[in-house]
């Protein structure tokens, strides 16, 4: 689309620069220990912390539910970044917590515009898994890139809680929400033409029985569907890129940050790792200086990435052989994304976001202890780590949908420029993950046993404590008995007035 090109109704511009303008992201205030977990499941020390790469996991109680926490975010974005409630043209969410298989969480979202008029939103929910919030940022990037566009902005919600049964998922849950303005002339610019897609039918994580909120899962298959869905992806990314960038080869070395879709923290350096080996194994061709980065992996050179899910004795030695050549990259471009992920768990679909959110903040997750945080040490130094730099995006929802895609950050980083305003907007993330009430995997257990059994209930008043919920945060009063649900917001400070009712 031509960029100078003056749109006939409005009197605008063509956008440029379509991306990120503001994010908020919300997880609940209560969480468990993964270490205490590993002991009260009977597991072996070190299974999930070491094994899984996780430390606590965010789980919320029945006041809390998929449109409290989507109500809880976009409320959250529209306070802290003072936008308009006019201003607002498009809104959709990404979420596979269904509790109704007809109206849309975006549609109580609307309580929230009901005030300022603004009736003329477009945009409802996407479902698959944890790629609905993906599928939502792409519609809204669209939107404003197509002629439909009236120069109003788009928000996007990615919210799910992420529950499981007993068993060996369950570690691996979490809850949570992200919220993204969308807009031309942002800090954070999807890159045009540097996306691909790999989806496909597959059988690995689904969720059939309406009455619970726990999946049918195949773990194994999961890991395996998420790595196919990687390779060809990147394989993908890597040829447009060549393309665009008009090189004889793309790689990892033109990319400073990579950001995964993360059930757990583990999983993640395998994928940077194995985007190095695809690195390796077509790249060849390259110069024999270059090649010595490569060489923990030369013995493999004639291996086949499918290979690796054949023989799983020789996928071993792969993937152990590729995690040490990739060590440095993952340190620098993957580790800085993981904070919310190792604190909170999977968060499903605001999981990518949550990194994301975790790299403009620039915590170092493998040194932070929430509680003995220290903010200075948790911060970027410089703004400058960030500019210009490219970020790579996995994207990955079971079932199976998946996109890898890259936003490039603004080089313009000055004391008011809008990259500082996102990123300062995010810096209270740490001090909130401290702050949060750690409880025993006992009472863990007995809230979820609450959840299961009141799931989707008619005439019911949920028990669990407003005491147990951050400042701000909507949470549900009642059901009644035509399954219609009634949310409160909790005083956002001690000297604000009286809750807003929705
Ligand atoms: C991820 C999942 C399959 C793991 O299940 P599991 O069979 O109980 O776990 P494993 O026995 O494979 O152990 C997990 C890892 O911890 C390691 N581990 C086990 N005990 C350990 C210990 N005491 N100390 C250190 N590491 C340990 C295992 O070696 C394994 O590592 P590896 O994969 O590098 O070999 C399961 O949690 C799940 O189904 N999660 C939900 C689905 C999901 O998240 N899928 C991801 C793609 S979307």
């Amino acid at each position: 689309m031509p960029v100078d090109k003056i749109i006939p109704e409005t009197g605008q511009k063509w956008p440029e620069n379509v991306g990120i303008i503001a994010m908020e992201v919300y997880f609940p205030f209560t969480c468990v220990n993964q270490e205490k977990l590993e002991e009260f499941d009977g597991v072996s020390k070190g299974k999930y912390t070491i094994g899984l790469g996780q430390r606590n996991m965010g789980f919320c109680g029945d006041r809390e539910d998929i449109n409290s926490m989507s109500l809880t975010v976009v409320h959250k974005l529209m306070e802290r970044n003072s936008i308009d409630p006019n201003d607002i043209g498009r809104l959709e969410v990404g979420t596979e917590t269904l509790i109704d298989k007809s109206k849309s969480v975006k549609s109580f979202l609307m309580q929230l515009f009901e005030e300022s008029g603004n009736t003329n939103i477009e945009g409802i929910d996407t479902t698959n898994a944890c790629y609905g919030g993906t599928q939502a940022l792409f519609n809204s990037i669209a939107w404003i890139e197509s002629s439909a566009w009236d120069g109003r902005l788009a928000i996007v919600v990615a919210a799910d809680i992420a529950v499981y049964a007993a068993g060996n998922a369950r570690s691996t849950g979490g809850a949570g929400a992200v919220a993204m303005l969308v807009g031309p002339n942002a800090p954070v610019v999807m890159e045009r033409g540097l996306r691909s897609v790999h989806m496909q039918h597959a059988y690995d994580f689904y969720k059939p029985n309406m009455s619970s909120e726990y999946p049918v899962v195949d773990g194994k298959l999961s890991v395996q569907c998420y790595f196919n869905a990687l390779d060809q992806c990147y394989k993908r990314y890597k040829e447009k890129g060549q393309q665009l960038c008009q090189k004889a080869s793309f790689t990892l070395d033109d990319i400073d940050y990579a950001v995964f879709h993360t059930p757990f923290c583990r999983i993640v350096q395998k994928s940077l790792a194995r985007l190095m080996l695809q690195d390796f194994l077509s790249d060849m061709g390259c110069e024999s200086s270059e090649r010595e980065k490569y060489s923990d992996l030369v013995k493999f050179r004639d291996v086949k990435l499918e290979e690796t899910f054949q023989d799983e004795g020789k996928a071993k030695e792969i993937e152990k052989a590729s995690m040490k050549c990739s060590k440095d990259a993952y340190d620098k471009k993957t580790a800085p994304s993981l904070c919310i992920s190792r604190n909170v768990g999977n968060m499903y679909t605001p999981s990518l976001y949550g990194c994301l959110a975790s790299l403009l903040f620039r915590s170092n997750s493998d040194h932070f202890v929430p509680e003995q945080i220290h903010l200075d040490k948790v911060l970027f130094e410089s703004l400058d780590e960030l500019a210009g730099k490219r970020v790579l995006l996995f994207s990955y929802g079971s079932g199976l949908a998946s996109a890898m895609f890259s936003f490039r950050i603004s080089d313009d980083f000055g004391p008011s420029s809008p990259l500082n305003t996102l990123v300062t907007s995010l810096k209270d993330i740490p001090a909130r993950l401290a702050s949060r009430k750690e409880v025993e995997p006992a009472e863990f257990l007995e809230t979820l046993k609450i959840r299961e059994h009141t799931h989707n209930n008619s005439s019911y008043t949920p028990i669990g404590s407003e005491e147990d919920l951050f400042p701000g945060t909507y949470y549900l009063t009642y059901v009644d008995d035509k399954f219609r649900r009634t949310y409160q917001r909790k005083k956002n400070s001690s000297n604000e007035g009286s809750c807003m009712v929705v």
